[in-house]
Parts: structure tokens; C-alpha cells; sequence
């Protein structure tokens, strides 16, 4: 099986299983509510979740009318986590990298990921294989990192600030340059693979898909100035990239 397993590391499974644990959260404030109001009608719909994680949208989609939602993530650890909180008769979860999705024999009528592409190194490859899995008139709906939240590799600030603190303005370093991005997050050695915008939209239209909207994280002023030190960053850069391709 391929690709990066970060998420059985137990510091970092721990660190994401409690962020995820507190609503205030970047998943639930900022990243779901833009991925849900991209979503076609589910109803009767076969669902594929790439990146499943903890099973949190697996189970919304299931109740959302959605016939079936196969989850497929790396984790043992999230896939446990998903099988005994997030379970209903009509979800399977299945460990499987996404480097391996074309092994699943199976078309869709929408395939869904959140924030799990950052960590596939050949991404025009994936799309490729995620065309080929689509029915006719299927959606592909997914959120990923900003590419000018991954244009930083650790040897800075994420921000320049005033000498209070408040955050001016966001840095970037190398957007220019693709490639794994390591940085010392949570565990040493963290990897995340960092692309350009265009990069990003080639590789999808390079696929065969058409896209439909794209759409850039924003989060209310109110919930803004309600939790600074969490979200004070966001009037600076979009935290996430989201797409919906047909
Ligand atoms: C940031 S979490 C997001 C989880 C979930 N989609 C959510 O929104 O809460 C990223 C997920 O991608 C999974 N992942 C990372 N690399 C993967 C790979 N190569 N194949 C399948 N899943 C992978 C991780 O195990 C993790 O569960």
C-alpha cells in the first residue's frame, strides 16, 4: 500500500482527533459548509469519500438520502474511529490508499474528498483515475489546502506581525516551486505536497473534466472576531481551494 500514513502516528492522530472534537474547528467552520453547498441532490445517489478520515461526512452523506457511500482512507486508526462512531447500512469503509482507487471496480455518481489531496505526490495522475471511476453525469466535489497555505516550508513565520502580534499580512515562500513541502508540524517531518493554482486546474480539465465552480475558504466576520486567535489569519489568505467538476 503507498503513500504517507501520518494519521496513524498517535500524536498526530490525537492532535487531529481533538481539533476535530471541538466545533470551533477549521472542518467544521469553514471547510464543510463550502463543500456541502456544492454537493448535487444525493438522493439515491453512490457516493465515494477519498480520504474518508474519521467518517464524520461518510455518515452526513448517508443521511443526506445518498443509496450508498463506500469511505476508503490509509488510517487504521481513522477508519476504527469511523466504523464505530460514524456507521449506518448503507456505508463501507475500506483501507485502501488513493494511489490504488482504480483497483475498486465500481463507477459513482459523485466522488467527494476533503482536504486529503495535499498528501498525493502524482495529483494529475489521481485525477486521471478519479475520471475514470465517474458515471455519466456524475459530480466530483473536493476541498484541498490553498496552494498559498502550502507555499511555506517552515523556516519563517506564516505571518508578519506587529509587535503586538496582530497578524498583517501572510507569507509565502517558493510558490513557484512544486513539490513535497516537509515542515516540523505536530511530529517532525510533516509532508504535504505544495502546487500552483494552475497546476491544480490542468490537471483537471488535462483529465477530462469540466469545472463547474471553484470557490476559495472565507469565514463570517462575526466568527472572525468571535475566536481571533483561531480563524485571525483568514482575512490574510483563503485556508482552502475547492472545486466542483462534472
Ligand atoms: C485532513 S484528513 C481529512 C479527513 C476527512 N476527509 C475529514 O474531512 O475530516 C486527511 C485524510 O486523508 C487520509 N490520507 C492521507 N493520505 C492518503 C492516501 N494516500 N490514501 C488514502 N487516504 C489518505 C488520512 O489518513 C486522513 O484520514
Amino acid at each position: 500500500m503507498s503513500g504517507q500514513n501520518i494519521y496513524d502516528n498517535e500524536a498526530f492522530f490525537e492532535n487531529f482527533q481533538n481539533s476535530r472534537d471541538n466545533p470551533v474547528n477549521f472542518n467544521d467552520c469553514i471547510e464543510t459548509p463550502i463543500l456541502f453547498a456544492m454537493l448535487p441532490d444525493l438522493r439515491g445517489r453512490s457516493v465515494l469519500d477519498i480520504g474518508c478520515g474519521m467518517g464524520q461526512h461518510a455518515r452526513q452523506y448517508s443521511e443526506m438520502g445518498a443509496e450508498s457511500v463506500l469511505g476508503i482512507d490509509l488510517s487504521e486508526r481513522m477508519l476504527a474511529y469511523a466504523r464505530e462512531h460514524n456507521s449506518a447500512d448503507n456505508i463501507v469503509y475500506r483501507r485502501m490508499a488513493m494511489e490504488d482507487i482504480e483497483t475498486i471496480g465500481q463507477s459513482f455518481d459523485l466522488i467527494t474528498s476533503s482536504l486529503a489531496f495535499d498528501y498525493v505526490s502524482d495529483f494529475t495522475g489521481l485525477m486521471r483515475k478519479i475520471h475514470g471511476l465517474m458515471k455519466d453525469e456524475a459530480r466530483f466535489v473536493f476541498s484541498m489546502s490553498h496552494p498559498i497555505v502550502t507555499a511555506w516550508d517552515g523556516v519563517y513565520d506564516r505571518y508578519t506581525r506587529t509587535e503586538t502580534g496582530e497578524r498583517l499580512y501572510a507569507n509565502l515562500r517558493n510558490y513557484c516551486l512544486e513539490g513535497p513541502r516537509k515542515v516540523d508540524w505536530i511530529v517532525k517531518g510533516y509532508e504535504c505536497y505544495h502546487r500552483t493554482v494552475s497546476s491544480l486546474i490542468n490537471a483537471l480539465t488535462g483529465a477530462g473534466f469540466i469545472i463547474e465552480e471553484c470557490q476559495e475558504a472565507h469565514i463570517s466576520d462575526e466568527m472572525r472576531n468571535q475566536h481571533p486567535a483561531l480563524f485571525g489569519g483568514t482575512i490574510h489568505r483563503p485556508e482552502f481551494i475547492f472545486f466542483r467538476c462534472r
